[in-house]
């Protein structure tokens, strides 16, 4: 989408010098050294701005804090820099920084993921910002890998912070072919309740039937090229790696029959985070270009009520043969992901993650900034958990633990898709578990706390943040 700040490597002048205290090899008037210098020795804090001959210089330091990893700190720093930027009035600044490049990546992503607003519906005024260009000069590669990743993370949010009447699951898959048109990625789609009824994802038929614009899988396939070592090297050996990513796409959940309560029930505009997530991630992974072959799919249905709505106490057989019961229509999450699960081992996955906003109770847990994992393998876990910590996305583990299964059976059918009062974000992972082949190392991501915020968070504003994007981007340069 529109880039709000540009950012660019471009050498030129500007009205507004921008400093990292202890990092920068610029040569600085004497009172703007002294003023690093107070920043570097903690006597001041903040995003210090100082003028000078007329020409303005923003201050800060890196503030560390031991829950700040994969670069936050830095990227907390860029928020606040852009936020000052902004509130300088200028429309141009330099950052004269000498830092190793994954600190001035991280600071660039803060810049422009701190520079996201939702504003494509508001009109006049505040509908136009000023245009911002910060150069990073000397930075080329930092600048253009930060500015890559944070644009994927923002169209994950735009997409999010979309209302449910703009965004359903053929609004989706409009703008995702746009988004990705030209990258070389090939995607295919299964549209409405009859072709998906036809390919065998009872699930999606279940959830989206209600819904204003029909459920859909779309599914994202992004193929290294061939040529080079490393095409060479496993031509004869065992066939490698294939990563799944699938992700949650309830482009708005009421609830269905299962209505929830009005307050506050606006936010379910955003329960497509994790496909949203799949969607940016493969935006960029297309651009990284991993040599690991990797599939995205989208799960993607509106959850509402009317008289072709799913009842609780419906039984239905998913893809893999399990019968399901429906106790409460509000956990459609789990019943759109199992097929999608089951398909993509199908499909020759050998390893998969997911993510989706999948359960309140992973709030209670966890709280807002931490996302829950939950795996079948425990190597494959570490993994995945270590790939969030590299980025900055604090993915944190709870068991599968099997005793919690009884929970969720049920005398009418081979599964319930409700566990009760009590574990409620480990009884839906115990769901899914069910729909995922042995074989496939699997991960899931309970992403309901940081997908949407309820207030600012380090550098978001109140809305959806596009989490997991970078972890999953990650993940496929891990396993490649
Ligand atoms: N999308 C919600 C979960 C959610 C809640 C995400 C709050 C983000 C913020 C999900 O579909 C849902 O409604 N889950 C139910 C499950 C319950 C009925 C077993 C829940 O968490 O209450
Ligand atoms: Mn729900
Ligand atoms: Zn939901």
């Amino acid at each position: 989408m529109i880039q709000r700040c540009q950012i660019t490597a471009a050498k030129g002048s500007a009205p507004v010098t921008i400093l990292v205290a202890g990092a920068t090899s610029a040569k600085a008037p004497k009172p703007i050294q002294e003023e690093a210098a107070r920043l570097a020795k903690g006597e001041v804090s903040g995003v210090r701005s100082l003028l000078h001959d007329g020409h303005t210089w923003l201050l800060a330091a890196v503030k560390s804090q031991d829950w700040l990893v994969g670069g936050e700190d830095w990227r907390v720093l860029g928020g606040q820099l852009i936020q000052a930027l902004r509130d300088s009035g200028h429309s141009a600044a330099v950052v004269e920084i000498s830092a190793d490049a994954a600190q001035v990546a991280a600071l660039a992503e803060g810049m422009v993921l701190g520079d996201y607003r939702f504003d494509s519906c508001r009109s006049g005024k505040a509908a136009k910002r000023a245009k911002l260009t910060v150069r990073f000069p000397g930075h080329s590669k930092a600048v253009a890998q930060a500015v890559a990743q944070a644009d994927a993370q923002n169209l994950a949010r735009e997409l999010c912070d979309m209302p449910g009447n703009l965004m359903n699951p053929r609004t989706f898959v409009a703008r995702a072919r746009k988004e990705l048109a030209g990258l070389g990625l090939s995607i295919s789609l299964i549209e409405g309740v009859a072709a998906l009824a036809k390919a065998r994802f009872p699930g999606l038929v279940q959830v989206g039937r209600a819904g204003s614009a029909p459920p859909a899988l779309l599914t994202i396939r992004y193929t290294p090229k061939k040529g080079g070592k490393a095409a060479k090297v496993t031509k004869n050996a065992k066939k490698g790696p294939q990563l799944a990513l699938v992700g949650k796409g309830i482009t708005f959940d009421s609830g269905g029959i299962s209505l929830k309560p009005g307050a506050g029930m606006w936010e379910m505009k955003g329960d497509m985070g994790g496909a949203a997530a799949v969607l940016g991630a493969m935006k960029l992974i297309a651009q990284q270009a991993p040599k690991v072959p990797v599939i995205g799919y989208c799960a993607l249905a509106e959850n509402m009520p009317d008289s072709l709505a799913q009842r609780p106490g419906d039984i239905y057989q998913a893809r893999n043969g399990t019968y399901i019961h429906v106790d409460n229509t509000d956990a459609e999450g789990r019943l759109v992901l199992s097929d999608v699960l089951t398909y993509a081992c199908e499909q020759g996955a050998t390893h998969m993650a997911d993510a989706a906003t999948l359960t309140g109770a992973c709030l209670v847990a966890l709280g807002t900034n931490i996302a829950g994992l939950m795996a079948n393998d425990e190597a494959w876990a570490q993994t995945v958990r270590a790939s969030g910590q590299e980025v900055g996305e604090e993915l944190w583990p709870l068991p599968l633990y099997g005793e919690y299964r009884k929970l969720i059976d049920h005398p009418h059918a081979d599964i319930n898709n409700t566990g009760g009062k009590f574990a409620g974000t480990i009884t839906a992972g115990l769901f899914l578990k069910e729909f995922v082949s042995e074989s496939v190392k699997w991960a899931h991501l309970d992403i309901a706390g940081p997908a949407m915020m309820g207030g600012p968070w380090r550098y978001f504003t109140k809305g959806n943040t596009g989490f997991a994007v970078r972890s999953f981007a990650r993940l496929a340069h891990k396993l490649a």
